[in-house]
């Protein structure tokens, strides 16, 4: 049995983690701590606090008192740390809250960590700590896979908060002793994305009859991982891993930004064609008048930076823990998006404010109205 802190368990991938693990582990209790930024939703975790399967605390990663007095209220033994600002395009336009949460906020968790675990015996504790493909920067179409071991070079400011944030981790480990994990992780889709994120912008903005924005040619190559296979690499980790090792989790392969929108597409128009009350749910939809979404596509300015390709080697977690990727792209690309037509009441609030306001300055054109 484990005691968990899950920090940023109300952004994407925590609060499905919150719901994996729940699921996996129902002895074990699990505390969430989340500072509620735009990114954060309790919504994405409700039924699991109102049930007291979870409990919440609103709080900063970078607040090292109230952090320490957490991890010995609740006797945690084990953390796992998905708090981070993590959107590429926000790093570009205004670093500073990444260098903030990613680099200092991660090295303030785990001096609280250090502290409040300086009394007991190491093998009983873990801090796992969440990171990214991000981190090796970017390969040509022939370079082979990133290894755990290969060099780390970020590009975009976010990347390299990651790449600052893990190498405080080895660090703590390795001068302090401390009993930590890093998986570094390819892009993640599935329920509870926010919608600035590639997957989920376009299947709202084909529901909604909006221009679905490819950056440059779209001939860019993500290694898409279904959020619940990440969880289950991560509870492997949790469970075999010695402590001090990093660990690659990659995803279905590789495709193109193009192809997985393309794919997206298809099966909005399929599920909008099999099912007339959906279609007339969402009018504007090209599919409700026959068309195909794919026509929503442009191509605009590219991100500048943009790195071409990730690509991880994930055999270390294959040949090691046994696990690997299970869920085969076609497949979560299709519940993904059955997930957001039957989740309107999740997205269709995030539409307004703060996240308008984001939108609204990344495509003025798009909101001339
Ligand atoms: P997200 O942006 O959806 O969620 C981040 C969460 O952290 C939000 O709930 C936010 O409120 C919270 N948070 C932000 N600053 C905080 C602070 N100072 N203190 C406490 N909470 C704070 O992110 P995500 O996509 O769920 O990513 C989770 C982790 O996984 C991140 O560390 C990210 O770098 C990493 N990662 C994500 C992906 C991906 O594809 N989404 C891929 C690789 C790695
Ligand atoms: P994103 O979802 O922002 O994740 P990351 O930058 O962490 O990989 O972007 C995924 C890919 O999609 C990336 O190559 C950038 C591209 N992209 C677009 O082409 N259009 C968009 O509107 C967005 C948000 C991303």
């Amino acid at each position: 049995m484990r005691r968990l802190l899950v920090t940023g368990g109300a952004g994407f991938i925590g609060a499905n983690f919150c719901h994996y693990w729940t699921r996996a582990h129902p002895a074990d209790p699990v505390v969430v701590l989340d500072l509620l930024t735009y990114a954060g939703n309790l919504a994405s975790i409700a039924p699991l606090i109102d049930s007291q399967r979870v409990r919440f605390v609103r709080g900063d990663i970078a607040d090292r008192a109230r952090v320490e007095a957490l991890l010995l209220a609740e006797r945690i033994d084990t953390v796992v740390n998905f708090a981070a600002e993590s959107h590429v395009d926000r790093s570009i336009e205004d670093p500073q809250g990444f260098l903030r949460t990613n680099v200092l906020g991660t090295q303030v968790l785990l001096e609280a960590v250090r502290h409040a675990w300086a009394a007991h015996a190491m093998q009983e504790r873990r801090f796992h700590h969440v990171s990214t493909d991000e981190v090796y920067g970017s390969l040509e179409p022939t370079d082979p896979a990133s290894t755990e071991s290969s060099p780390y070079a970020p590009s975009s400011p976010y990347a390299a908060s990651k790449a600052a944030a893990d190498h405080l981790v080895r660090a703590y480990a390795r001068t302090y002793g401390l009993p930590c994990t890093i998986s570094n992780c390819s892009n993640n889709y599935g329920p509870y994305q926010f919608p600035e994120k590639l997957l989920p912008l376009c299947i709202v903005n084909m529901l909604q009859g909006h221009a679905l924005p490819i950056y440059g040619d779209g001939l860019q190559i993500r290694d898409w991982l279904h959020v619940e296979d990440h969880c289950r690499a991560i509870d492997a980790i949790l469970s075999a891993s010695a402590a001090g090792e990093t660990w690659n989790v990659g995803g279905a392969g590789g495709d193109t930004n193009l192809a997985v929108v393309q794919a997206l597409c298809d099966l909005v128009d399929a599920a909008l064609a099999a099912d007339g009350s959906l279609a007339q749910h969402f009018p504007q939809s090209p599919s409700t008048s026959g068309r195909s979404s794919r026509d929503l596509i442009q191509h605009v300015r590219d991100r500048p930076g943009h790195d071409r390709r990730y690509c991880v080697d994930s055999s270390k977690l294959r040949e090691r823990l046994g696990v690997s990727a299970g869920t085969a792209l076609g497949a979560g690309l299709a519940a993904t998006v059955q997930w957001y037509l039957a989740n309107e009441a999740w997205w269709r609030p995030i539409l307004s404010g703060e996240y308008r306001d984001w939108y609204a300055r990344q495509y003025p054109q798009r909101h001339a109205d």
